[in-house]
């Protein structure tokens, strides 16, 4: 049996999530996860909530809770939000776990004997108005290689670089420019692993070429060494006696709660999760701003522990959602906070507009709400919405559901006949490819040709060729459901009960989309319209609240 580890960039526990971050990496490792349980393969879908860094310090702080508290409730409602819109994560847990920590400092101490560690006297940035050094988030300034003003000294989000200083900083608590003070810090030796993250990137078949071709820029330009260490209280403690109460930064732990997490769900349930990683096929899947962490530190890292837990195969990684045409920003309130999306449409709707204007590349992509409107309407409601509801409503009302036997075939049948049996490839080979969005418009290629067969061979007027109508259209829409489940969970299972098949559609062996499986005598189970059209005037009132 196949097997594979899926991932996605563990959301910060810092602030709810929004369309955004669900569109690039959450539902893209959703949707490929159920496919490939469908597929037969043993896959788990698993996360974590990231708990540490200076944002969520900072934020704590202001909100005066300890830090621990106020992961802790992020880690709740994130969870929450993610199973309201169909994620289906197999274990979601946190960086902050015990395991983790100990996964994290294990990993520092066989890095530190297979001398990839060294210690080092730094100048850090220090507030004298807030006394403390001033990591990362605490200061801001203008990125020394693109020269964009305002960004954080850990990560430019302009060219994705992490700068190695920043250039005229300001403590981002009292806006006052910071000294400089004596520290000493750890660093990882990244440099140690040109050759090996070269010939990692030019051997993985299944990594990106755009993305790959800048990374290996990146290493071409000359890696730095990076530094690990953090003057706080709140990470992962440095485990040796000379750390002085000090921390590892986020990014040295956080990846590897990737490991540390599928660990602890496959030792739970009884399973070796070494021997389990090291066999299966390894997916992370990310948004574009966090290349440089997943293609450079994460294989480093792996490669410097003797290859332990096996790198990836597959980081998929896909580009931006922009709202109405604007960058996302939570802080000037451009956004959309996923919760609130779902109390007003199904989580379905959002998945399926989601998928279809997320192709895979690094490419931005655009949530605009007349586009939502549009396509929900004429796509998912007037192409597959309602085909279903006729071919079912349709056999229901006229014959009471029973299903006929065939007659001879004409050329018509046999060519939709023929449309149900190439799906399954089809299909296949594009969600191996990691085309989402074009396996959806295969389903819609589908079931437009459905609607118009159905259309041609008019079952109302009675006439020869009825019977093979409706015996070939309850059967698209039994491959309809089985196709749709990864991308549309809920509704796909609405189907499913509809046909009275038995079991649930989550169950059904994918390839099986492309057998010809209700026979003649089967009876249908009650039909009702799937879906709800999205009004225009309720667009205008999203619109609006947004400010436009
Ligand atoms: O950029 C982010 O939102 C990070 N919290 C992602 C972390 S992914 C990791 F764990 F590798
Ligand atoms: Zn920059």
């Amino acid at each position: 049996m196949k097997r594979a580890i899926v991932t996605s960039a563990l959301p910060y526990a810092n602030g709810e999530i929004h369309l955004g971050h669900v569109a690039s990496t959450y539902l893209p490792a959703d949707i490929t996860t159920r496919f490939l349980k469908a597929t037969g393969t043993e896959a788990y879908y698993v996360c974590a909530s990231d708990d540490y860094g200076t944002p969520i310090l900072i934020q704590a702080e202001k909100e005066k809770k300890t830090p621990e508290e106020y992961v802790k409730i992020w880690n709740k409602r994130d969870y929450e939000d993610f199973t309201s819109f169909g994620i289906g994560f197999d274990f979601f847990y946190r960086t902050s776990s015990p395991e983790n920590i100990s996964f994290v400092q294990d990993t520092f101490k066989k890095l530190l004997a297979n001398g990839h560690i060294y210690e080092q006297e730094i100048i850090q940035f220090y507030c004298k108005v807030d006394k403390k050094f001033l990591p990362d988030r605490y200061v801001i300034g203008r990125c020394p290689y693109c020269k964009a003003e305002d960004q954080y000294s850990d990560l430019c989000e302009k060219c994705g670089r992490v700068p190695q200083e920043i250039e005229d900083p300001k403590c981002s608590i009292c806006k006052n420019p910071p000294t400089k003070e004596k520290t000493k810090h750890y660093f990882f030796k990244l440099t140690n692993f040109v050759n090996e993250l070269n010939q990692w990137l030019e051997e993985d078949s299944h990594l990106q070429k755009d993305v790959k071709k800048y990374v290996q820029n990146w290493i071409k330009d000359g890696l730095v060494d990076w530094d690990i260490t953090r003057d706080i209280k709140w990470g992962v403690p440095i485990p040796l006696d000379g750390a002085r109460g000090q921390v590892f930064y986020g990014w040295f732990d956080n990846h590897l709660a990737y490991i540390s997490s599928a660990l602890k769900f496959l030792d739970e349930r009884g399973v070796d999760g070494k021997e389990f990683w090291n066999s299966a096929d390894i997916y992370h899947f990310i948004g574009k701003d966090i290349v440089y962490h997943h293609y450079l530190f994460l294989p480093a890292m792996r490669i410097g522990i003797k290859k332990e837990y096996k790198l990836p195969d597959y980081i998929p990684t896909r580009g931006h959602l922009m709202l109405q045409s604007k960058k996302i920003s939570k802080s000037r309130n451009w956004y959309i906070g996923l919760k609130d999306f779902l109390q007003i449409y199904p989580a379905d709707y959002l998945r399926f507009y989601l998928t279809l204007i997320t192709p895979y590349s690094q490419d931005d992509l655009n949530f605009d709400w007349d586009e939502f409107y549009a396509r929900i309407n004429s796509e998912l409601i007037g192409n597959v919405g309602n085909f279903v509801n006729r071919a079912l409503g349709f056999t229901k009302k006229t014959i009471g559901g029973i299903i006929p036997s065939m007659d001879d075939l004409d050329a018509a049948d046999k060519e939709a006949q023929n449309k149900i049996k190439n799906l399954a490839g089809e299909m296949t080979q594009l969600m191996e490819e990691n085309n989402l969005d074009r396996a959806l418009k295969k389903i819609l290629e589908f079931s437009a040709h459905f609607n118009q067969y159905f259309q041609k061979k008019e079952p109302w007027k009675g006439g020869r060729g009825t019977n093979n109508c409706i015996f070939i259209s309850v059967n698209a829409v039994r491959s309809i459901a089985i196709s749709l489940y990864p991308f549309l969970p809920d509704s796909s299972q609405k189907i499913w009960s509809q046909l009275n098949l038995r079991g649930k559609v989550s169950e059904q062996p994918w390839s099986s989309m492309s057998d010809i499986a209700i026979n003649q005598g089967h009876t249908l189970g009650e039909s009702s319209p799937l879906f709800k059209k999205v009004e225009a005037e309720d667009v205008k009132v999203h619109k609006s609240k947004l400010g436009q």
